[in-house]
């Protein structure tokens, strides 16, 4: 019986085009959207994973003009920066484009249009401040002056570090520029706004109807929703950014936050383009039964809840590009450091600034990609902050990931080649105790299929872990080494039913360590899936030349880790 393909389009939260990738930001956007992905595709559903950098912002401008380089430089090397650690980690995108590509900037343009041919683009004055001597607009992070509040001089143009007050940056007395030192003035700008109250109702509705996720986090949207959307101002006074399509525009770009979430369909775009079939975009964003997933950090979830489904159904409208909305957004929360400080374990913020972060591509110059990715998957902050920490990196890592996983691995194969050739023949009629743990297996998988759909990696890791420890316990159990002296047959039938449970926890571990697994596919020739029933097992399973997976962690690698953090902390 053949079971209809369902069709997924997976994106994960743009980065920024501006530095290197913290653990942090893996966690919450990449390794659980990597691993349900490498799932689903090994289901045989169809599927496609979508990214790309975010490179417009006021962050990235403000980087450049410290690097006396032009934004595209900067935001060049950082794609070339991630892309090179994606791979490595083996973060499995389909397309990872840039926002600032001409396809984009078309995407966005067209969304643009449509927005306003449906009637809910307005324009509006505001107050701005405007550096003369620089001849231009300054966004609020390149402003600066005293606090209206409580007098601190090098207040910023949006908010007091000093008191915490919010301000509009024209409230500060003796405004200056960032840059220049510079006096800063007060003028009148004209921008385009997006109608947010226009879709009020249609958002609710939306949201209220998502009874696939949590409470709440739709009470939390419904709450912004009845609270009051406002208009959203969608043009900057900046040169770098997409350009607006409309005359007296000419100087203004689009906000960041109008084309960020585009860049998901213009790079699915780019993507059906490099593969010789440009429609087929469409397939994914504009046939309603797709099912989209966004992962993203908890900081993005208003923005993708609400702004994001606005533009989707305000680009719809007129019937011609009518796109799906996210069926899920999963948001994880944030992850901290354990650092140690005059010779105590703390717990501290990351914080990029003083180097104090476990940055990706750091952490592949010690560790390979698998170990990194077993321990940050076996602790995903799918429901609260969590807390990385090098030596629980390591007790992960030796107890679990090799003394669960791939020791079970190597005793059955190892066994397998010396006592039997490596051959194993398909029993006839399997003992109880092989149908047993066939049994409590397939129980198993399916709670694994339950968690991962969730979708929750992390759990579903959990039952990972009870298929090897059930799986261990059957070869105890068995004893082959005793067994193969006193009835060899026997023996050989245990071995046989262990290699069918290796086959099924090779296929649940490759979302997290794919690397390992195809190794693995090297030596055992025997069928990486789930176990079916008996007709539908491999005729024999032959073992040749097999090998340790993985390394364990010393002692020695973990110090030198946790020192490099104490440095950054003493700093
Ligand atoms: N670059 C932003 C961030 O890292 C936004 C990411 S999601 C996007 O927070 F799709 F909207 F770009
Ligand atoms: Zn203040």
């Amino acid at each position: 019986m053949e079971e209809r393909r369902q069709r997924y389009l997976v994106t994960s939260a743009l980065p920024y085009a501006n530095g290197p990738l913290h653990v942090g930001q893996i966690v919450g956007a990449y390794l659980p959207a990597d691993a349900f992905v490498r799932y689903l595709r090994a289901r045989g559903e169809d599927v496609i994973y979508i990214c790309g950098t975010d490179d417009h912002g006021v962050p990235i401008t403000l980087r450049a003009e410290r690097e006396v380089k032009e934004p595209q430089e900067v935001v060049d090397y950082w794609w070339t920066h991630m892309d090179e650690t994606f791979r490595r980690f083996g973060i499995s995108f389909d397309n990872f484009s840039q926002t600032s590509r001409p396809l984009h900037a078309g995407v966005t343009q067209l969304f643009y249009r449509k927005l306003k041919e449906g009637g809910y683009i307005s324009e509006a004055e505001s107050k701005q401040m405007y550096s003369p001597s620089e001849g231009r607009f300054l966004p609020d992070r390149y402003v600066e002056g005293t606090c209206p509040v409580c007098g601190y001089k090098e207040a910023r143009g949006d908010q007091c570090d000093n008191c915490g007050s919010w301000y509009e940056a024209y409230e500060l007395i003796e405004p200056h520029s960032k840059v220049t030192g510079g006096p800063a003035e007060v003028r009148e700008t004209t921008h385009l706004y997006l109608d947010l109250p226009k879709f009020s109702d249609r958002l609710r509705e939306y949201i209220a109807g998502q009874n696939h996720w949590r409470t709440s986090v739709k009470n939390f949207i419904l709450g912004i929703i009845d609270g009051g959307l406002e208009k959203r101002p969608i043009t900057r006074d900046i040169r770098w950014g997409v350009p607006v399509p409309e005359p007296g525009f000419e100087d203004k770009r689009f906000y960041v936050w109008f084309d960020a979430c585009i860049g998901y369909v213009s790079s699915t775009a780019e993507w059906a383009e490099r593969i010789g079939e440009p429609d087929l975009w469409r397939e994914y964003w504009q046939e309603p039964d797709t099912k989209l997933y966004h992962f993203i950090g908890k900081d993005n979830t208003v923005f993708h809840t609400t702004m994001w489904p606005a533009q989707l159904m305000g680009c719809g409208e007129d019937g011609e590009e009518q796109f799906v909305l996210p069926f899920d957004v999963p948001a994880n929360e944030f992850m901290n450091l354990e650092v140690i400080v005059d010779g105590e374990r703390r717990a501290m913020q990351m914080s990029t600034s003083r180097n104090l972060a476990v940055w990706l591509h750091e952490a592949l110059e010690r560790f390979p990609a698998d170990p990194l990715r077993f321990y940050l998957s076996s602790t995903l902050p799918e429901t609260g902050d969590v807390v990385f920490s090098w030596r629980d990196f390591q007790s992960r890592v030796n107890n679990d990931l090799i003394g669960t996983l791939g020791n079970y691995v190597n005793r059955v194969l190892s066994f397998t080649e010396k006592y039997f050739d490596g051959e194993l023949p398909r029993p006839e009629n399997p003992s109880e105790e092989i149908n047993e743990v066939f049994a409590d297996f397939k129980a198993l998988e399916t709670r694994f299929d339950e968690r991962m759909m969730a979708p929750r990696p992390r759990d579903a890791l959990g039952e990972l872990l009870a298929m090897g420890r059930r799986a261990n316990r059957f070869f105890d159990a068995a004893a082959p080494w005793k067994s193969r002296k006193e009835n060899q047959e026997k023996a050989r039938e245990d071995l046989y039913a262990c290699c069918v449970l290796l086959g099924s926890i090779a296929y649940h571990m490759a979302p997290y360590v794919p690397d390992a697994v195809e190794r693995l596919q090297g030596f055992f020739n025997g069928p990486v899936e789930r176990i079916s029933d008996l007709e539908g097992m491999p005729e024999e399973y032959r073992v040749t030349g097999a090998k340790p997976l993985f390394k364990r962690i010393e002692d020695p690698e973990i110090a030198d880790a946790e020192e490099r953090l104490a440095r950054a902390a003493a700093g």
